[in-house]
């Protein structure tokens, strides 16, 4: 290749990761932060050497397939892919990476601040101070559930979820239970008390909190039957994505009292909430915040420029996914 490789990146990223992409390669940055349609990103497979997408691009089967496509390396700027078919890449031979590790820390301090806050319902108690209906203080008022001391039930236990063990046990001093088929047989040592079954974890679990990837497999893992297998009075949390929960079953477990609540960042049809969500005070609902961190979203466009230097400087990258 002559010249600077020509990466396109589908949103706005933080300055030093925009400057040091405008500094190694000709770089395309989008200065609205507007999501590119259908057509954009085609041409950009068309016109670019890479393709640095976010969680809200699809890169799919006909996009990677597209007539005249440059694109040689999609360098996703986060952890999870489902949003990238993976197997059309491989078949196409473009290289995909993402940017693991680095936002570990923060999804599962997001998970905790989840669970805390529907736990003590704390979105409930802001919205009455706010709303300025607080008449003061009583000893009635608003009562939570403890959380120290209680089960947490971990599906996945992966970097993300051990990281949430680590603090459930070393900060509330919880017991950790855990399920994770593609956990070696060394787990033992990482911590937590390992269930051959889901339902085994649902079943002890005073909050369950979710940590696995978004698969065909995982799709919908959270459905109707396995809610019901949670204890009532216990409390849904997802960090992941929102394919993993059914949240028509959702929302009726939690209409129902099968469950007591859930805390949630990510969505089925995000950004679209389920309106009855919405109305539910025993539910928390953040905009899908899990790394959004100054340090981390930092840390993750520089592995995304990282993947993105080794390809084209003919090594490696570290994070290869296809
Ligand atoms: C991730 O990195 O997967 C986050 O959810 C943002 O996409």
């Amino acid at each position: 290749m002559t010249g600077r490789p020509t990466v396109v990146v589908t949103r706005r990223l933080p300055s030093p990761v925009e400057d040091r992409l405008r500094t190694l390669f000709d770089a395309r940055l989008n200065t609205t932060d507007a999501p590119l349609d259908e057509a954009a990103l085609a041409g950009a497979m068309r016109d670019a050497d890479a393709l640095v997408p976010t969680v809200t691009d699809r890169i799919t089967a006909t996009l990677l397939g597209t007539p005249g496509r440059r694109v040689r390396i999609v360098s996703t700027f986060g952890v999870g892919f489902n949003n990238i078919d993976v197997a059309a890449a491989r078949e196409h031979g473009v290289v995909v990476t993402n940017t693991p590790d680095v936002l570990t820390d923060d999804t599962a301090d997001l998970a905790i601040t989840l669970l805390l806050m529907v736990a003590r319902r704390t979105g409930e108690g802001e919205r009455l101070v706010r709303a300025g209906d607080w008449t003061g203080w009583r000893p009635t008022q608003m009562l939570g559930t403890r959380v120290t001391g209680k089960t947490l039930g971990l599906i996945g236990f992966g970097r993300i979820g051990r990281a949430v063990a680590a603090r459930a046990s070393g900060g509330f001093r919880m017991r950790v239970v855990w399920h994770d088929p593609f956990a070696g047989d060394d787990a033992a040592s990482l911590g937590g008390e390992r269930r051959i079954s889901i339902e085994a974890v649902l079943q002890e679990s005073d909050f369950v909190s979710l940590h696995c990837p978004a698969t065909p497999e995982t799709r919908h893992l959270m459905n109707a039957d396995r809610l019901a297998a949670m204890r009532p009075g216990a409390f849904l949390i997802n960090t992941a994505r929102g394919d993993v929960v059914d949240e028509t079953a959702l929302v009726r477990a939690l209409r129902e009292g099968t469950i007591a609540g859930a805390g949630l960042d990510v969505f089925e049809r995000e950004p679209a909430v389920s309106r009855e969500l919405l109305a539910m005070d025993n539910v928390v609902l953040l905009p899908h915040l899990g790394s959004a961190t100054e340090e981390t979203r930092v840390a993750m466009g520089n592995r995304a420029v990282d993947n993105l230097a080794a390809f084209f400087g003919g090594s490696a990258p570290r994070d290869r996914v296809a």
